[in-house]
């Protein structure tokens, strides 16, 4: 983590442990700020935190909040790998960077624990603290489901205030997907993807479509080990991944609201569990049938 050059060899492990027989403990004099603090800005993300409300709950909410949002980031930008490496034909690099982004997809899903027993009357108490506000209008959660294939250009509607965030926005909305980029790396590789799919509006909602259902459907009716159903598997893993931090938003946000109308003025419950029904990647669940 220190900004200063690496020491070209290690020191030998004798020289670790000084004269004294004690272990060489961690420097402590700097100029400025530390180097961890260089690198890692810890000053800065411990001090984002403005709970508007006297219940000490209101914290975890708004931390867990933030921790989400890194974590979106995090998983932005592997998807954002693994398309780059698709579209050059890297499959293991793109395979690397899927995995990756499924062990923090867990970590982002673990975090609901603190938020998932809320009851009302706890999420009452800091509730009006949020105005306005809610998830919904994430920006980095809109990038997310983009990666996706998810596009509306609805969306972007929210940031119109923020030109950075819309910019980053509108990008992502035109820019061909994740899937976008594994269909077009399927049919590079020979499968009969057909033109209007690769062809499509990036920029629009993907619709499944029955020949690439059975693209999937004759890759997993191939060899078992093969790199393309790594790649298949490997998507599934982060479709199901997604599909349970709905899940798990909408049961936390049934315990802590009930039927109540959301703070970003949607029905609630009853809209999240229509968003919750969807499946990402829809042909690599329906093509399981017909193998
Ligand atoms: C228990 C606490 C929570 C409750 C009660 C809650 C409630 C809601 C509700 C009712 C909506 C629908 C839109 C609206 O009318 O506001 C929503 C959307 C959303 N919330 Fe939460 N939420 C909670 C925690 C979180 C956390 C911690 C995050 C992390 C960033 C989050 C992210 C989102 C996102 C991204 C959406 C949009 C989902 C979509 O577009 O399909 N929520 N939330």
């Amino acid at each position: 983590m220190s900004q200063q050059p690496a020491p070209k060899t290690a020191p030998a492990p004798e020289e670790a442990v000084p004269s004294d027989g004690e272990p060489e403990a961690p420097h402590l004099d700097f100029q400025g700020t530390t180097p961890y603090e260089d690198y890692v800005r810890a000053s800065v993300l411990t001090h984002l935190q403005h709970p508007l409300s006297d219940d000490p709950g209101e914290m975890v909410f708004l931390v867990t909040t933030q921790v989400m949002e890194l974590w979106f980031t995090v998983i932005v930008h592997e998807w954002h790998t693994a398309a780059q490496a698709l579209r050059e034909d890297d499959v293991p690099t793109a395979l690397e960077a899927l995995r990756r982004s499924t062990y923090e997809l867990e970590s982002l899903n673990a975090s609901w624990k603190p938020l998932a027993h809320l009851t009302p009357g706890q999420f009452n108490a800091y509730r009006s603290a949020l105005g306005d506000g809610s998830g919904f209008q994430s920006a980095m959660y809109r990038r997310l489901e983009f990666l996706l294939g998810e596009k509306s250009a609805s969306m972007l509607v929210p940031h119109r205030g923020a030109p950075r965030e819309y910019a980053e926005l509108e990008k992502a909305l035109t820019e061909p997907s994740l899937y976008d980029e594994v269909l077009r790396f399927l049919a590079r590789r020979g499968h009969a993807v057909p033109a209007a799919v690769l062809d499509r509006d990036p920029a629009r909602r993907y619709e499944p479509d029955p020949a690439v259902e059975r693209v999937w459907q004759e890759i997993y009716s191939g060899p078992r080990e093969g790199e393309l159903i790594r790649l298949g598997e490997a998507l599934t893993e982060v479709a199901e991944l997604v599909w349970r931090w709905r899940n798990d938003h909408l049961v936390a946000t049934r315990r802590a609201m009930g039927a109540k109308t959301g703070t970003g003025g949607s029905a609630g419950v009853a809209w999240l569990e229509k968003r919750a029904t969807k499946n990402v990647f829809p042909e690599l669940w329906t093509a399981r049938s017909h193998v």
